[in-house]
């Protein structure tokens, strides 16, 4: 079925389909269908890592191992910040070995050390180097890729292929029948084009290359720069080196080789062109495939190579690939579906969002460098943006992966020991921007809330997660653009104020309505660890600073009838007005600076505040008062979303479907949560609703599919209607199992519109032969941390159950109503 329609679009609509292979849509479907019954299926057979390759999803389909600090890709021309997109009319200049995944940074990030297959009929002299010469098109429709593996082929008949280790890996290249082949490496090039100096050396006899080079933050001042370095291996087996040496060019008319020479030398350019320049070699003989072992490292050259040597030795490029492969599975069937029962794409959706949940941030222990050089913690790198990640990400874990988690959060607080602050951005090897402030601090204390029983067994030491949640909330940096907070105007106005004069620190004033909301709900989080603690003076302390989100709420604005919205605030408390539908999907003008631009004086960061005046996860019963009650707190959910302020792909929104719930009428919620996984998801390429945020957006649709939703920095989890009737989370560390099982379930349900008659809403939930107190959340202490049966029983009859159930405590929790009084 699911192939008969494809295909059928694919002869409607020529070209909408052009990327990737047919086979990859074609193999998933096949296995999906082949694993009905089947009790330990190939999991990765079902992911497709080509979602969110178009669309400005960002994400990398390279190859990769679960948080792979090496990612194979092409890079493409065009906005291709993950390297790869699928749009047929880019064309392909290389093949590299670090990307980032699902990062909109508009440059790009990485893309550093790559490789060009080359057929150079005219010679050595006459190959085409430079960037522009020797880019190409792909051959339509071949691009493959799946866990572990990555192939692209290219008009010329020339297939690239790629598989990886943690920090290496192999490139194998196929040649047409007969041809001579030839490579160009490059030293200079990277995505950013931020290369500042670096060296590249032959060793023609050992048949190796090594680079070194320093580079730019894809997503930080530009001022700072990261070293990177490869070792590329050139023989294997009986692969001989045939010419050798370098080259430079420009786009101006330099195209100089040098046969024969075997070094490479720049300091940066500081007028600004970019250099173009690198190695070119060729192979004797007319061998149909060349396989290339690649090391990467942060550290030398030296590394570079070990980590080749260590991780890869002598082993196939099918060995690796079935490394990879079964490192994946192990991750992936931490969640099993329902296969035989659960509609295919939910099946599809479901695996290619785990792979992407497990693809970031970057393993990088053993290779930190600057601070961090040497650093005895764990270290991870591309932890950007904390603002995407805290929501959904790190509560997807905790279900999990608690020692994942807790070694990144170990890097975490190894960036406040050495630093002073937790990072909010980092992205490579740099503090990148921060966003909404200091997030980690909701990181941090998700893990603590969840996880204090187990947190010295998983080697953190709550109390130094305190002092760095300290730091976070009540240390002001002297550049709060990089980490931190600007907290001290923030404590002495009880908001962040627009247009304040700020002695201690700097950065830059925007955005004072959505930091004002996200320092609260930072302070929430810092308000929990603090009471789990026993703290009681910071208890209160932060507490009250958690509820700073009142004091950027101007009663007084009306939009569409609507009153009252959040709005920056100068200092002297006068409101500046912002029209709420500015930077919304609504505003006309399409000149207005909504990011982190300076001349962004709308408040708010990438959101209007239609879309930011529902934030206070920590205290919804008191938002619902400040709109004026349930009934118009209702219609204002409904309008927002049927009158296209909401947005799907921006993590202010996440929660905000599953409003319906605070004001005690969450069948409202199944229904929109249906509504917006249809209209926004799906499993082609362009299935995501923009960037996938270092997997924030698959965790999101993970949760949606699974029908719950976690409340960052808290064990509550809110309850929703599952897309699948039964699916079960494993946690091997705590060694416990949770089977989710849906009663009633009915697949004709799992629609955009519920069909009349199909049975979807909540009418009751148990576990483990308990039913619980409510139908809208439960918590992960009687749950998922205990293992065992939670039961849903569903109904078609929505009226009867649109009401979160009798008693204290059936509505989800909010400070203002008592809630969070105690803690697990
Ligand atoms: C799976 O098993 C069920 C019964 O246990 C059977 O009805 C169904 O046909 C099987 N599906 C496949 C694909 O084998
Ligand atoms: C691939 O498709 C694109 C867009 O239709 C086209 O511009 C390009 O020429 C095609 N490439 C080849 C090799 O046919
Ligand atoms: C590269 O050149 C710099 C001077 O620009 C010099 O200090 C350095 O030693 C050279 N490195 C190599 C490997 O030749
Ligand atoms: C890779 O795994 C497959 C399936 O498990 C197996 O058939 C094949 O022999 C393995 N190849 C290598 C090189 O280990
Ligand atoms: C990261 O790499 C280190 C060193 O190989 C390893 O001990 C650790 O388990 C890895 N963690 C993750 C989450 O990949
Ligand atoms: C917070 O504390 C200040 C005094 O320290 C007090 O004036 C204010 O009312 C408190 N705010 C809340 C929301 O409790
Ligand atoms: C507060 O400051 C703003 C900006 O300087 C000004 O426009 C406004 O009139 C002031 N409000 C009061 C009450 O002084
Ligand atoms: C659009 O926004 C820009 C930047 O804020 C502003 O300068 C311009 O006046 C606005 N245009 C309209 C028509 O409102
Ligand atoms: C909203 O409804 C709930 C449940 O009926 C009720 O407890 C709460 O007081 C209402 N809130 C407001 C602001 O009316
Ligand atoms: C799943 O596939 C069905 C059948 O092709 C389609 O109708 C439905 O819209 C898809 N659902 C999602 C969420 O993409
Ligand atoms: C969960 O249900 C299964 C099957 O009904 C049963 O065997 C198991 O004992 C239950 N586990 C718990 C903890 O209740
Ligand atoms: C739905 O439930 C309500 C209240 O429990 C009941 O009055 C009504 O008859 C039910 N509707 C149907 C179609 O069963």
């Amino acid at each position: 079925m699911v192939l008969t329609a494809l295909s059928l679009v694919a002869l409607l609509l020529p070209g909408a389909l052009a990327q990737p292979s047919p086979d990859v849509q074609r193999r998933i479907a096949q296995a999906i269908a082949n694993s009905a019954n089947v009790t330990s299926p190939d999991y990765t057979a079902f992911v497709n890592p080509f979602i969110g390759t178009d669309n400005f999803g960002d994400v990398c389909p390279g190859a990769s191992i679960p948080f792979g600090m090496v990612k194979f890709s092409t890079d493409l021309t065009g906005y291709a910040p993950a390297g790869y997109v699928t749009d047929p009319t880019q064309k392909i200049r290389g093949l590299s070995p670090l990307h980032d995944s699902g990062t909109g940074s508009s440059l790009g990030t990485y893309g550093n050390f790559e490789i060009m297959p080359l057929l150079c009929p005219g010679g050595f002299d006459r190959c085409t180097t430079s960037l522009l010469a020797r880019e190409r098109f792909r051959k339509n429709n071949t691009d493959e890729a799946s866990p572990g593996y990555f192939a692209q082929t290219m008009d010329n008949e020339i297939k690239m292929e790629a598989t990886s280790t943690r920090r290496a890996g192999l490139e194998r290249f196929t040649f047409p029948k007969g041809s001579k082949p030839y490579f160009v490496l490059d030293l200079a090039n990277d995505l950013p084009n931020s290369f500042a100096g670096g060296q590249l050396n032959i060793d023609p006899q050992n048949g190796r290359i090594t680079i070194s080079g320093s580079y730019g933050s894809s997503f930080g001042p530009t001022s700072f720069n990261y070293r990177a370095f490869a070792c590329y291996d050139l023989l294997n087996g009986n692969q001989q080196l045939d010419e050798y040496g370098v080259w430079t060019a420009d786009i101006h008319g330099l195209d100089a080789k040098g046969l024969g020479l075997t070094q490479l030398n720049y300091t940066r350019n500081l007028i600004g062109d970019h250099y173009q320049s690198g190695a070119l070699f060729s192979y004797k003989g007319t061998p149909s495939t060349i396989t290339i072992r690649v090391g990467i490292s942060f550290i030398s050259t030296d590394q570079a190579c070990s980590n080749a040597e260590t991780e890869v030795g002598s082993s196939s490029f099918e060995d690796i690939m079935n490394q990879s492969k079964a490192l994946w599975n192990e991750k992936l069937s931490k969640i099993e579906l329902d296969i035989a029962n659960t509609p295919p794409n939910v099946t599809e959706m479901l695996y290619s969002s785990l792979y992407r949940s497990f693809l970031t941030p970057n393993n990088a222990t053993g290779e930190a460098q600057g601070q961090f050089l040497g650093t005895s913690s764990f270290y991870f790198d591309s932890l950007y943006c904390s603002w995407d990640t805290f929501r959904t990400f790190y509560p997807l874990m905790t279900l999990h992966s608690p020692v994942e988690y807790s070694q990144i959060l170990d890097s975490y607080i190894d960036a406040f020991r050495k630093r002073g602050w937790m990072p909010e951005c980092r992205a490579n090897n740099l503090p990148g921007w921060t966003q909404g402030g200091s997030s980690a601090d909701n990181i941090a204390s998700q893990f603590a809330i969840n996880y204090h029983n187990e947190a010295q067994r998983l080697g953190i030491d709550l109390n130094e997660l305190y002092s760095a949640l300290l730091a976070d909330g009540d240390v002001n940096p002297p550049e709060w653009n990089i980490e931190g907070r600007e907290v001290n105007v923030y404590k002495q106005f009880g908001f962040v104020p627009f247009a304040v004069l700020d002695t201690g620190s700097t950065g830059r004033q925007t955005r004072e309505g959505s930091r004002t909301l996200e320092y609260a709900f930072e302070d929430f989080g810092i308000r929990q660890v603090a009471k789990l603690l026993g703290h009681s003076d910071d208890e209160e302390r932060y507490l009250n600073r958690s509820l700073f989100y009142r004091n950027v709420w101007d009663p007084s604005v009306v939009s569409d009838g609507f009153k009252g919205f959040m709005q920056k605030r100068f200092s002297n408390g006068t409101f500046a007005f912002t029209d709420p539908a500015n930077c919304s999907p609504n505003d006309k003008n399409e000149s207005r600076s909504c990011s982190l631009q300076g001349d962004n004086v709308n408040g708010f960061y990438e959101s209007s505040s239609w879309e930011y005046s529902w934030y206070a996860p920590h205290d919804t019963a008191h938002l619902i008062e400040l709109m004026g009650g349930n009934e118009t707190f209702l219609d204002r959910l409904d309008h927002f979303f049927d009158k296209g302020y909401y947005l799907a792909g921006n993590e202010p929104s996440f929660q905000t479907p599953i409003g319906y719930h605070y004001a005690n009428q969450p069948a409202r919620s199944v229904d929109r949560v249906r509504q917006v996984v249809f209209q926004n998801f799906g499993i082609t390429p362009a299935g995501l609703p923009g960037n996938d945020d270092q997997a924030a957006m698959a965790t999101l649709l993970i949760f949606h599919l699974l029908g719950i939703y976690p409340v960052p920095s808290t064990s509550q989890y809110l309850i929703l209607s599952p897309f699948t009737p039964k699916y079960t989370i494993h946690n091997s560390f705590l060694g416990t199992s949770t089977t989710v099982t849906v009663q009633g379930f009915d697949a004709n349900s799992v629609k955009e519109t519920i069909p009349r008659g199909a049975a979807a809403y909540v009418k009751s939930v148990s576990i483990n032969g308990k039913v619980t107190s409510g139908r809208c959340h439960f918590d992960f202490y009687d749950a998922f941390r205990l293992g065992g049966n939670i039961s849903i029983e569903v109904t078609a009859n929505k009226s009867s159950v649109n009401n979160c159930g009798e008693g204290a405590g059936a509505i989800p929790e909010s400070l203002s109503t008592g809630g969070f009084a105690t803690l697990r």
